[in-house]
């Protein structure tokens, strides 16, 4: 077991956008949740992350609670997310940001090294090849010198990923990797997070392209205003009665 939601509550001004949310990811899975827009997927992501407290709940990660972490604790653990809006820096080459990203894991180390500044080259020079095997695992590489904002939303969605990687994650949440991708760039994402699990990264998945969803996921979670309406494999999930009306009947 990876990550455990229990009794997860999320109040917005008296509004509940979580209620009474309980489920499991599984270690070395691929685990998506779905559901309609305002479900609270993302708000069940900021909770996980320590971007948002919970009313009630609690949220345990190979059985320790994270309740009352930072999110960069959290990320110390090894919980590591993209974000549903692109979340680049525009002006800085893409070799760069995945460099930043690098940099922000050895934040330590970092201070060890500047105190001996005749190993900054050489300590550079090892970041920056971990930041081009990164860019080429990825397919962004022929990006690398380009300013992250000029690129194409789809490469950018994937640059992001690439950021999130160097931050070197057990746990990988993503927020709709593939929303603005073209079919072919999703295809190409399916791979990747495919790749990503195959090296023993537990994966979390929020996204609405339900091809991609059914065809990379383990196991798949439905949210509808705020609770868990259905959870199981893929096929299970696709002919759920509940999970049929959810989606034609809107909200
Ligand atoms: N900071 C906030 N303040 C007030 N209401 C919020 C806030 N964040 C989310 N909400 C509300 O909580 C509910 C759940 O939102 P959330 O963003 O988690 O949905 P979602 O499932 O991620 O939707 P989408 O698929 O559109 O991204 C929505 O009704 C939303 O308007
Ligand atoms: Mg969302």
């Amino acid at each position: 077991m990876s990550l455990r939601v229990e009794e997860m509550a999320v109040h917005f001004g008296g509004v509940a956008a979580l209620a009474d949310v309980s489920f499991e990811v599984e270690a070395g899975r691929i685990t998506s949740m779905i559901g309609p827009n305002g479900a609270g997927k993302t708000t069940a992501f900021n909770v996980i992350t320590g971007f948002l407290r919970p009313l009630r709940g609690r949220v345990l990660y190979e059985g320790d609670p994270l309740t009352g972490l930072k999110p960069f604790q959290i990320a110390e653990r090894g919980i590591v997310r993209t974000f549903q809006k692109t979340n680049v820096f525009p002006q800085t080459a893409v070799l760069d940001n995945v460099m930043i990203g690098l940099h922000l894991r050895e934040r330590a180390g970092l201070a060890a090294i500047l105190l001996r500044r005749r190993r900054v080259r050489e300590e550079e020079a090892t970041l920056a090849a971990l930041a081009e095997e990164i860019l080429a695992f990825v397919g962004l590489a022929h990006r690398r010198r380009e300013p992250a904002g000029a690129l194409p939303f789809g490469e950018q969605r994937l640059l992001e990923l690439a950021i999130a990687l160097a931050a070197r994650p057990r746990l990988l949440l993503l927020d709709e990797p593939a929303s603005g991708m073209n079919p072919a760039e999703k295809t190409a994402v399916m791979g990747l997070i495919r790749r990503i699990r195959e090296q023993g990264v537990t994966v979390f998945l929020v996204e609405h392209d339900m091809r991609l969803v059914m065809g990379i996921s383990d196991r798949v979670i439905v949210l509808h205003l705020g609770r868990v309406i259905a959870q199981g494999a893929p096929g299970e999930v696709q002919s759920d009665p509940q999970v049929i009306s959810a989606y034609l009947g809107g909200r």
